[in-house]
């Protein structure tokens, strides 16, 4: 059996799909999803068949709309593609909405979106308007179900292809809109592009301003970079697939917890496959991790199906998926208060589950 064949027969596999009604009811929250990576591939479809893009042929929305395996480049210049696709202020609006609904739809209580502010004058957007049809997706999804209990917040990205003035920018934009639910700064894009330099005074102002940080780092073998990442000490760190010895050591020592997100990773090759995932490795160190889903748009996944993957590929019980979740809720970045809310979720997610389970329990009790 191929490397892929295995991969794609941890999804088949009847663990798997066992796990996933579990984990669309356990209340999750997700830490780490780009907004343009999460558009419905319906939605893609429909923005190229409504004209708003006549530059991409049909192989152009046959790459974006495929879920399959591809190059971390390849993404990367698929988001591009993406974006020649969002360049409306009522698609923005709209996306932002959608993939909201498409979250809250899962039983995701909590969703940090993040997103990268863009400067399009050709389209008569700027990055304060861009974020302004951001918020106003965010305004719309609350008013109905299902997202109306959610909460939702913000990061604003930087991209590895800002220099220092874009990047600082990104920052005043991010500090400006705190009170309207942006609650930190990611540092994401190419990681083959730039240098960690460049973006660290605005990453060390938006620290100074109250906001958290997250960085995307260790996707590929760059150890000089993620040594600087790791004395930067952000609040959480995304991915941290190619570490050497001392670098492990050194994150473990740290405690920042990492975002993993198994998919995207198996998808653009960055680790084997799902059982070799590092989730394993940090999971029995102890290391404090959450499951993401990254891009559940570009690589065809949902949140629930990340807990279900884990379950199949980690051998993981139903009560070690429920801890998965309440300890994620410990490393949002929202207030100490809203923080609590979602715990109280989990809780009572918790009693429901061990007062079925008592059932049964009762139920198969010999007479
Ligand atoms: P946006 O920020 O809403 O435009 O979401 C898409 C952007 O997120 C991409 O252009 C990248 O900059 C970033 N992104 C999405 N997935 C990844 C990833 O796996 N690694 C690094 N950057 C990513
Ligand atoms: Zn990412």
């Amino acid at each position: 059996m191929s490397k892929q064949q295995l991969q794609q027969a941890v999804q088949e596999q009847p663990g798997y799909s066992t796990w996933l009604p579990f984990c669309q009811l356990l209340p999750k929250v997700e830490l780490h999803a780009h907004l343009n990576g999460c558009v419905r591939a319906s939605t893609i479809r429909e923005l190229v068949h409504s004209q708003q893009l006549s530059s991409l042929s049909e192989a152009d929305i046959e790459r974006i709309t495929s879920t399959g395996h591809r190059s971390l480049a390849d993404c990367f210049v698929l988001f591009d593609a993406v974006h020649q696709l969002t360049t409306k202020h009522d698609t923005i609006t709209r996306i932002t909405r959608e993939v909201i609904e498409d979250f809250a739809a899962e039983q995701t209580t909590y969703l940090e979106l993040r997103t990268t502010p863009k400067d399009r004058p050709e389209h008569g957007i700027s990055k304060r308007s861009y974020m302004a049809a951001v918020l106003a997706g965010i305004q719309q999804a609350r008013q109905a179900q299902p997202a109306a209990g959610m909460l939702v917040k913000l990061l604003l990205s930087i991209d590895r292809r800002n220099d220092a003035a874009a990047a600082m920018d990104t920052v005043a934009l991010a500090i400006k809109l705190m009170p309207a639910g942006v609650v930190g700064v990611d540092l994401s894009g190419n990681p083959s592009v730039g240098s960690w330099a460049t973006w660290l005074p605005a990453l060390q102002h938006a620290r100074q301003a109250g906001l958290k940080v997250t960085l995307h780092a260790a996707e590929v073998a760059n150890y000089e970079e993620t040594h600087a990442m790791l004395d930067f000490a952000p609040e959480r760190l995304c991915h941290m697939c190619v570490l050497d010895e001392a670098l492990q050591q050194r994150l473990w020592a740290s405690n920042i917890p990492v975002e993993l997100c198994l998919t995207s990773n198996v998808k653009t090759n960055s680790v084997p496959g799902y059982v070799d995932h590092h989730f394993k490795q940090f999971y029995a160190a102890g290391h404090p991790v959450v499951l993401c889903t990254d891009d559940s748009g570009v690589f065809g996944t949902t949140l629930s199906q990340e807990y279900a993957i884990a379950a199949a590929s980690f051998g993981l019980e139903q009560q070690q998926l429920i801890e998965l979740a309440a300890r994620a809720v410990e490393y949002c970045f929202c207030s100490e208060q809203e923080k609590q809310k979602l715990r109280q979720q989990v809780l009572d997610f918790r009693e429901a589950w061990q007062q079925q389970q008592q059932q049964q329990q009762q139920n198969v009790a010999p007479t």
